[in-house]
């Protein structure tokens, strides 16, 4: 499975949902994830993100493990998107930025 992780929230490019073959991103109103049942580990999304937010469970950085109970939970309460979305216009000022965690809005 793969997984979003911090670096996705507040930046929500979205080019990972044009290239997911099973539409199994779910979205939330600064951030994506992905449903652990429903993704195939194509890793095709993985290179398609410009945040670099996007891992395999068993390749998460340091600190981001928290990231696969959020990406699990979230994707069963967040609807499916399966169409690329305009970004926020600040998403290139946070891209990188540290402790995004603390702007998850659920
Ligand atoms: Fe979709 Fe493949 Fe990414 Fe899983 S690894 S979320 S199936 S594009
Ligand atoms: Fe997020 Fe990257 Fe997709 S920033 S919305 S995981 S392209």
């Amino acid at each position: 499975t793969f997984v979003v992780t911090e670096n996705c929230i507040q930046c929500k490019y979205t080019d990972c949902v044009e290239v997911c073959p099973v539409d199994c991103f779910y979205e939330g109103p600064n951030f994506l994830v992905i449903h652990p049942d429903e993704c195939i580990d194509c890793a095709l999304c993985e290179p398609e993100c410009p945040a670099e937010a996007i891992f395999s469970e068993d390749e998460l950085p340091e600190g981001q493990e928290k990231f696969i109970e959020i990406n699990a939970d979230l994707a069963e309460k967040w609807p499916n998107i399966n169409e690329r979305g305009d970004p926020p216009a600040d998403a290139d000022e946070w891209n990188g930025v540290p402790g995004k965690i603390d702007k998850l809005t659920r």
